[in-house]
């Protein structure tokens, strides 16, 4: 993410990095707000999800409004998906970036009205994917292994009424870059936000905490060095809500409107998609990759979004390219280049301690 932010300069483009492309909820498959297409898509589609144009990028700032669903404006959803408590949500993610390493977490918060300022809602946490230490796999390890899914059950216990779902992931490859004054990590967080009409005949309304507030931006979850192999992690928030997981009752609900698009309008749509995947690939290729430049050799004229880099130097294989990028992408190397292994974090952050 970092490496297309620095050689693009088109934050609004290279920021299509850390979305979520569809959701499946109890059943039902709806596709999610698309930053790379949707602002600019006639006729406009409707979502289950809050999107913007810049919804691909990482927030870094825990404080800011919008730590809670990304940054705004936002698109509000027009449609809402319907679940019974107890049902399952597959969350599926564009291509996660290999050294993004960190962990997923989802909570969800009852929204008492549609005028409802998000930053008043009350969140409980009711999935979390973090890290091993014995295996040192983390969460989006596990996302990418998982076709970049992961799925969480809504607890079975709680109130009906419309919910939003917000589903996080914290990339930690930077974190370690603190800033004393701004009072920020490096941490990129990439929360998503959709809305789910929960059916059920629940009582649970587990206690809440808000965004922003929930997370402090030295927390040792947040503000944290993962190169030294750390010894465990401790999840920012409040602890995950146990309350029942028991089966839904009933059957799914039979959802007519999910915003998918069908024959022309669905082609015309694929289309635009490929075609800003392919307008971010040639604009990196033009920008850091002329014949030999960041490290590869390109073949002049051959199309940039499915061209491999061959790196020019086997020793540093190729500046841009490496594992910063999507596994499978064109520039995506398992020995990465300088520019993708970042500077390395002090060794005195072996030791370092949160402020207090
Ligand atoms: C993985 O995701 C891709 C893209 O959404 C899909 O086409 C493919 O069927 C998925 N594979 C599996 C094993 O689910
Ligand atoms: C920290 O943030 C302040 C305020 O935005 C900025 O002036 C300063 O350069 C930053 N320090 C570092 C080390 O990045």
């Amino acid at each position: 993410m970092h490496s297309f932010l620095t050689i693009l300069g088109t934050a609004g483009l290279a920021a299509a990095h850390g979305l979520v492309d569809s959701y499946v909820v109890d059943g039902t498959k709806y596709p999610s707000f698309d930053a790379r297409v949707d602002m600019d898509f006639q006729p406009t589609v409707k979502r289950i999800s809050w999107g913007s144009k810049t919804a691909g990028g990482p927030i870094n700032d825990v404080n800011s409004a919008d730590i809670t669903c990304r940054a705004g404006p936002f698109v509000a959803p027009a449609l809402t998906a319907v679940a019974r408590a107890g049902s399952k949500i597959d969350i599926k993610w564009t291509d996660w970036f290999g050294n993004h390493k960190g962990p997923l977490f989802t909570y969800m918060g009852l929204l008492p009205n549609d005028d409802t300022k998000l930053q008043d809602v009350g969140f409980f946490k009711i999935d979390e994917a973090t890290y091993d230490p014995a295996t040192e796999v983390w969460g989006t390890d596990r996302l990418i292994k998982n076709n970049n899914t992961w799925t969480v059950t809504i607890p079975s216990d709680i109130k009906p009424g419309n919910y939003i779902v917000r589903h996080e992931s914290i990339a930690l490859h930077n974190s370690w870059m603190e800033n004393k004054t701004r009072k920020t990590s490096g941490a990129q967080h990439y929360p998503n936000c959709f809305k789910v009409q929960v059916t059920g005949a629940g009582t649970a309304m587990p206690p809440t905490v808000k965004f922003p507030g929930a997370y402090h931006w030295n927390d040792a979850g947040i503000l944290i060095n993962i190169y030294y192999g750390p010894k465990q992690y401790i999840s920012p928030g409040p602890p995950v809500y146990v309350g029942a997981r028991d089966p839904p009752a009933g059957p799914a609900a039979n959802v007519i409107e999910t915003g998918a698009l069908t024959g022309e309008l669905a082609q015309k749509y694929a289309a635009l998609r490929v075609a800003k995947n392919k307008g971010l690939m040639t604009a990196v290729h033009e920008t850091a990759a002329m014949a030999g430049g960041g490290g590869c050799h390109w073949e002049a004229g051959a199309d940039p979004s499915t061209m491999k880099c061959k790196a020019t130097n086997p020793e540093d294989p190729a500046r841009w390219a490496g594992f910063a990028q999507p596994v499978g992408s064109p520039l995506w190397v398992e020995k990465p280049g300088t520019a993708q292994r970042g500077p390395a974090p002090p060794k005195t952050f072996e030791t370092w301690k949160p402020e207090t």
